[in-house]
C-alpha cells in the first residue's frame, strides 16, 4: 500500500527519506556516502520539490517509511534534460520535454526483495498526465535495470554519464 504526496508533505519527511536513501545507496557496492545522503535531503529534494509535476510516492511499516520513489516533469534547461539533449540531440528531440523523469527509487536493505520496489514504480507512473517517461540508471546488471526492464522501459543510450544508462518508456 503506497501513500502518494506532493511537494511540502515530501519535505517534512526529508528526514526518513533520507534515511531510507543512505541504507539503499550506502550499500555495499553503491557506496555512497552520508554526506550525499544529507545532500538528497537538503538540497536535491528541496530543489526538485520546487518543479512542475512533482509527486512522490512512499511505503511504511509500523509507521517508518521504508521506501520512496519520485519524479516530475522533465524540460529543457533542467540539467539532466540538458545533458541528453548534448549528448543524443535525436533521442532528446523525441523524448524530452513534458516528460515525466523518474529521479529517485530507493527501498531500504532490510525491506528489499518483497516486491516493494515494484510496488512503488507502478504507483509513481500511474494516472500520470505524460505520455512519455524517462530516468537513468546503473549500467551493470543489478535490481534497479532489472526491474526497470520487467516494466516495459527500453534502454535508448547505454551510457548518459559514466556509469548511468538512459532508458525511456511510452506510458
Ligand atoms: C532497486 C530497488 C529499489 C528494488 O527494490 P525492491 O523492493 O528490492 O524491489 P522488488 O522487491 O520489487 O524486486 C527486487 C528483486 O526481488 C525479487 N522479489 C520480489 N519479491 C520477492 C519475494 N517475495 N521473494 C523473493 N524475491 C522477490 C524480484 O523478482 C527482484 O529480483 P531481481 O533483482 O533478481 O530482478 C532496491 O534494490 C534499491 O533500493 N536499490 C538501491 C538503490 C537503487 O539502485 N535505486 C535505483 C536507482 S536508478
Amino acid at each position: 500500500m503506497t501513500e502518494t504526496l506532493g511537494p511540502s508533505e515530501a519535505l517534512a519527511v526529508a528526514d526518513e527519506l533520507r534515511d531510507v536513501y543512505f541504507s539503499a545507496f550506502g550499500a555495499p557496492g553503491y557506496d555512497e556516502t552520508p554526506e550525499k545522503a544529507d545532500q538528497f535531503a537538503t538540497e536535491q529534494l528541496p530543489l526538485h520539490a520546487t518543479r512542475p509535476g512533482f509527486k512522490l510516492v512512499l511505503t511504511r511499516s509500523a509507521g517508518a517509511i521504508t521506501g520512496f520513489a519520485y519524479g516530475f516533469t522533465g524540460d529543457r534547461g533542467q540539467w539532466w534534460s540538458d545533458r541528453i539533449a548534448e549528448v543524443a540531440p535525436e533521442i532528446a528531440d523525441v523524448w524530452v520535454g513534458g516528460h515525466f523523469e523518474i529521479v529517485e527509487l530507493a527501498v531500504a536493505t532490510s525491506a528489499q526483495r518483497q516486491g516493494l520496489g515494484a510496488e512503488l514504480h507502478d504507483a509513481l507512473l500511474a494516472g500520470l498526465p505524460h505520455n512519455k517517461a524517462l530516468l537513468s540508471t546503473y549500467v551493470d546488471d543489478r535490481p534497479a535495470p532489472r526491474l526497470y526492464r520487467r516494466k516495459g522501459w527500453h534502454l535508448l543510450l547505454p551510457e548518459l554519464t559514466p556509469n548511468a544508462a538512459l532508458y525511456g518508456k511510452q506510458l
